[in-house]
């Protein structure tokens, strides 16, 4: 099995210096907030009570779509990846993050159940990676991401290029039209983090999304559940 310590993550940026927006839409996730409040504060609280999408169907999601070869996308703490069942008792799965710490709180979580291999990279740039992948997941990472879904999209592009010929691409995003129809606790909080900087989300459509992976893919499909967009992509 693998353990990957720090020294294992391999830099795909060129040591490349982002916008100032996209390194906003990372700088949350510090070692201590991985390791304390983050999985409470999104996967015990705001899921079921903000956002109305309990974290069980994002971990319906993963049981549906993972494969034992799998590239996890914007990994936060490794919580989903620990939640699913892969199928295989002992998968590949490659942790793709701009964040180092992010890396290193989801390797560590996961070093027991996978052969775990690290990239830092940047998914707003095409992503330099000759492996490819029978499945990649990209969950709550659109939302983070600056500019508008039909140009943030570009992530998917560039991910979609890392996908085996039958791979699928799954993943969940926030969406502010999916939310304004909500409660007043729902946009407070949308209008908070976005203040804060951790969502950049004030322009995610659902028909944003949708154009997003039509421009990638000849097959997709988008499920609301609340405010948040489940989506799986195949290239046939
Ligand atoms: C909200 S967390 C999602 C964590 C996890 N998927 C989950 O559902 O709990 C967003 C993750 O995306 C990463 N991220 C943000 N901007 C990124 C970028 N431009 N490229 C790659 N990863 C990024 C953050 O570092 C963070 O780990």
């Amino acid at each position: 099995m693998g353990h990957a310590e720090a020294t294992d993550i391999h830099d795909l940026t060129a040591a490349r210096q982002f916008s100032a927006p996209v390194m906003t839409g990372q700088a949350a996730y510090t070692a201590s907030f991985l390791d304390g409040a983050y999985d409470l504060l999104v996967h015990t609280l705001t899921n079921h009570l903000t956002w109305s999408c309990p974290t069980k169907r994002l971990v319906d999601l993963y049981d549906r779509n993972v494969s034992a070869d799998h590239l996890d996308v914007g990994v936060g703490t490794g919580l989903l990846l620990t939640r699913c069942r892969f199928p295989s008792p002992s998968p590949r799965v490659a942790l793709m993050d701009l964040n180092e710490n992010a890396l290193r709180a989801a390797a560590a979580r996961i070093a027991t159940l996978a052969d775990v291999t690290l990239y830092r990279a940047n998914v707003l740039d095409p992503i330099p990676l000759d492996a490819r992948f029978d499945s990649i997941g990209l969950v709550y990472l659109l939302h983070c991401l600056p500019g508008r879904l039909e140009e943030k999209g570009a992530a998917i592009g560039h991910l979609g290029a890392l996908l085996k010929p039958r791979g699928v691409l799954f993943g969940a995003t926030i969406l502010s039209d999916r939310y304004a129809a909500e409660h007043l606790r729902t946009r407070t909080m949308a209008g908070w983090l976005r203040k804060k900087g951790v969502f950049a989300n004030a322009d995610d459509t659902l028909a944003g999304l949708e154009t997003a992976l039509r421009a990638h893919f000849t097959e997709y499909h988008v499920e609301t559940v609340g405010s948040v967009a489940l989506f799986t992509a195949r290239k046939p």
